[in-house]
């Protein structure tokens, strides 16, 4: 993969293995701009980010979602979460964000995976992190220091793509 914009999208991968390692907070920072960077229908914005790295809250998150417990020894969690009821653009502005910020962390060196957040989670995250009742937890996104590597890649399938027309 030669071209540089290919290799800086492919790098981001679903990683699960950390290394325990804190995780540095001016990279979150960096992340959490490039989350921001997203765009949103009528630059609504519905974006909110709760983010944990005391160790004993990063576990607990993670324990508390099904497929979210390999997180034990990520260095942080980061939340998107917003105001989902009354607002229809919702899971696509969220979405936008949440790509922004895992390409900004695997090219900061970190690993990160996101992890669903239906509502039939919501309760559980919530006994761990509290937010208000009217907000939504949209993903779960366990992050830290890499351990090990998994490889970049495109599934590019050119028989799902149509120029022109179907
Ligand atoms: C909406 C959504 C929900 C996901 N939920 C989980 C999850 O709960 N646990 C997990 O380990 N991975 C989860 N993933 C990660 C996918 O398994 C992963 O993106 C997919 O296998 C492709 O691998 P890649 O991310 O390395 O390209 C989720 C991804 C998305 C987009």
């Amino acid at each position: 993969m030669s071209d540089p914009v290919l290799q800086f999208i492919a790098k981001r991968r679903s990683v699960r293995a950390f290394t325990g390692e804190p995780v540095d907070r001016e990279k979150l920072e960096v992340a959490l701009k490039a989350a921001m960077a997203a765009p949103s229908a009528r630059n609504s914005r519905p974006w909110r980010f709760l983010v944990a790295t005391e160790p004993e809250r990063v576990k607990a998150v993670c324990a508390a979602h099904p497929y979210a417990k390999f997180g034990d020894k990520a260095g942080a969690v980061i939340l998107p979460f917003g105001k989902k009821t009354d607002y229809r653009w919702f899971d696509q502005d969220m979405g936008a964000a949440t790509e922004n910020l895992l390409l900004a962390l695997a090219n900061l060196g970190l690993g990160a995976t996101w992890c669903g957040m239906p509502e039939e989670l919501q309760a559980q995250i919530r006994a761990v992190v509290e937010i208000p009742e009217e907000l939504f937890f949209f993903a779960l996104i366990p992050v830290g220091v890499p351990a090990g590597e998994v490889e970049a890649r495109t599934q590019y399938d050119p028989e799902r793509v149509y120029w022109e027309t179907f």
